[in-house]
Formats: C-alpha cells, sequence, structure tokens
C-alpha cells in the first residue's frame, strides 16, 4: 500500500483516509463532522457529499470534528475552522504536521490556539472501515481552535503527544522560502 503521507508529495490525494476510531474515542463526543464518510460515526451530524452536502458551504455549529480532504484544499477547511472559532464554535482538526508549508503557516500558525504533536505514525482506516497495515508515512498533528477544543487537546492522555499553545502575535510578511512551500 502506498504511504499516504509524504512530505515531498504534492499530488491531490483522492483516496479516502479515515480517522482511527481510538482519536475520535480520546477527543469526542463531537456535535459535527462537515465533512465525513459514510458509516463512520465521527460526531452527531456529519455532513456528506453522497447526500449533495457541501461541508464548506453548509453552517458549521458546536464543537466540530474535521478531518479535511488531503492536498491543498485542506487549508479552505483549516480557514472555515479558525472561522468558527472566530464566531465562538470550536474545532479540532487533525492533519499532517508540513509545518513548513504556506498553508501551515497561515491557518495553523497564524489563527489556531493550539496543536497536539502526535507521537509516532497513526494507521488510518480504508473506506471499507478495515484499519490500514501501513501507517500514514509522516507525523499528525491535532489543531485547536477555540478554547474547549484546546480543553479537549491539553486533556487527551490517551493520544501520546506533545500539547503546545500557540502564542497570540501577527505573523511577519511570508517569506520566499515560505512562499515556496505551497502545498
Ligand atoms: C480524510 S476523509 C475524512 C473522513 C471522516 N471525516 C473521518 O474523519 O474519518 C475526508 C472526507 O471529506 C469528504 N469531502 C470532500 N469534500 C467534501 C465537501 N465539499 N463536503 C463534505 N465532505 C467532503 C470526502 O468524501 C471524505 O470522506
Amino acid at each position: 500500500m502506498t504511504a499516504m503521507g509524504g512530505h515531498q508529495s504534492h499530488r491531490v490525494d483522492t483516496v479516502r483516509w479515515l480517522t482511527p476510531p481510538h482519536v475520535l474515542d480520546a477527543l469526542g463526543p463531537f456535535d459535527l463532522d462537515p465533512c465525513g464518510a459514510p458509516g463512520w460515526p465521527t460526531a452527531t451530524t456529519v455532513y456528506l457529499p453522497e447526500n449533495g452536502q457541501d461541508g464548506l458551504a453548509l453552517p458549521w455549529a458546536g464543537l466540530v470534528f474535521l478531518n479535511p480532504p488531503y492536498g491543498s484544499q485542506a487549508w479552505a477547511w483549516l480557514a472555515r475552522a479558525a472561522d468558527h472559532a472566530q464566531a465562538g464554535g470550536n474545532v479540532i482538526a487533525l492533519t499532517f504536521a508540513r509545518t513548513e508549508t504556506a498553508g501551515f503557516v497561515s491557518e495553523v500558525w497564524g489563527k489556531a490556539d493550539a496543536v497536539r504533536f502526535l507521537h509516532g505514525r497513526l494507521h488510518f482506516h480504508h473506506a471499507d472501515g478495515t484499519r490500514a497495515a501501513a501507517n500514514s508515512g509522516a507525523p499528525s498533528v491535532l489543531v485547536a481552535y477555540g478554547p474547549r477544543a484546546v480543553d479537549r487537546l491539553a486533556t487527551a492522555a490517551t493520544l501520546p503527544g506533545t500539547f503546545l499553545r500557540i502564542p497570540r502575535c501577527p505573523l511577519p510578511s511570508p517569506t520566499s522560502e515560505v512562499r515556496d512551500a505551497a502545498a
């Protein structure tokens, strides 16, 4: 099986990778998953493209769990997460720890409240629910937007990782090195 998270890949991943249940158990329950998968119970309300639902366009409410589509499209979802927190909501997002990329700099370092860098690598699940034999091939990070989300990340004792609050300070203008790291 191809590893899903190679740092050098700029390929848009069209394969659906599901969040491991132990991650959801450690952090949930959640009110909404705006980009869900059929038969994968991540939240009380799950928006599914199979039902004609566009989770970027529909309203978000409460504590949201977000494992967005991969590739550069992920950043639009994290931007929406930050908007939800600005409006009083909360979001925990699961994404790759590509901390150098322009999207991560803008949408995580620039807007999120805390992160939990997971130790080791996750084994995501296939669309049929089975656990992938291979690990994700790259490190994952949980990102908190909003105070309830921060509390959940801080106290997720069963998820080995390092929790860090992100100080709220203006980002410097992007250097050419950051602009180059587009994906
Ligand atoms: C990485 S999978 C995560 C699935 C599930 N949320 C989880 O955490 O296991 C991303 C999901 O986003 C869904 N998706 C992609 N674009 C979407 C959209 N515009 N609205 C709702 N869901 C979308 C895909 O069908 C896919 O199931």
